[in-house]
């Protein structure tokens, strides 16, 4: 069956299986910066954004984008260079599986309530998780990218 989706502000289509997952049509249409974690919809890796909420595409069929507004963190960082150097300046990031997902939430957050305070910022990031950095420096990126609004 065919996709049709606006991917990243530009039309997008493809052929793909009805049980195909929308992290594995990104990947495989060279959208590589989103991640598969757990593959279970658990950690957050795999965030893109389907009309301007954040979704967990490991989870997501790809068939339920059709019609849809996708942005993954290429887009999103390409259109926003307030979002990656908030995450360098702070030093929000450290491997690559999870930042990605991090960064699109983070903008996620920069939509519904960009006046946030730590505990807002804290609850709305729960849904991605991190094993390396701890949740301080993460924290500090969005508060820091929130701030550039
Ligand atoms: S890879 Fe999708 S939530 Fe973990
Ligand atoms: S920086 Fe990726 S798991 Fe922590």
């Amino acid at each position: 069956m065919k996709l049709s989706m606006t991917l990243n502000g530009e039309p997008f289509a493809a052929e793909i299986g009805s049980d195909a997952m929308l992290v594995d049509v990104l990947r495989l249409n060279q959208f590589t910066g989103t991640k598969e974690g757990c593959g279970v919809g658990v950690c957050g890796a795999c965030t893109v954004l389907v009309n301007n909420g954040p979704v967990s595409s490991c989870i997501y069929l790809a068939v339920m984008a059709e019609g849809a507004e996708v942005w993954t963190v290429e887009g999103l960082t390409s259109k926003d260079s307030d979002l990656l150097n908030a995450f360098v300046e702070k030093e929000g990031m450290q491997c690559g599986i999870c930042t990605p997902g991090q960064v699109v939430s983070c903008y996620a957050l920069g939509i519904e309530n960009p006046s946030a305070n730590e505990e807002e910022i804290r609850e709305f990031m729960a849904g991605n998780l991190c094993r390396c950095t701890g949740y301080v420096t993460i924290t500090e990126s969005v508060r820091t990218y929130l701030d550039s609004k």
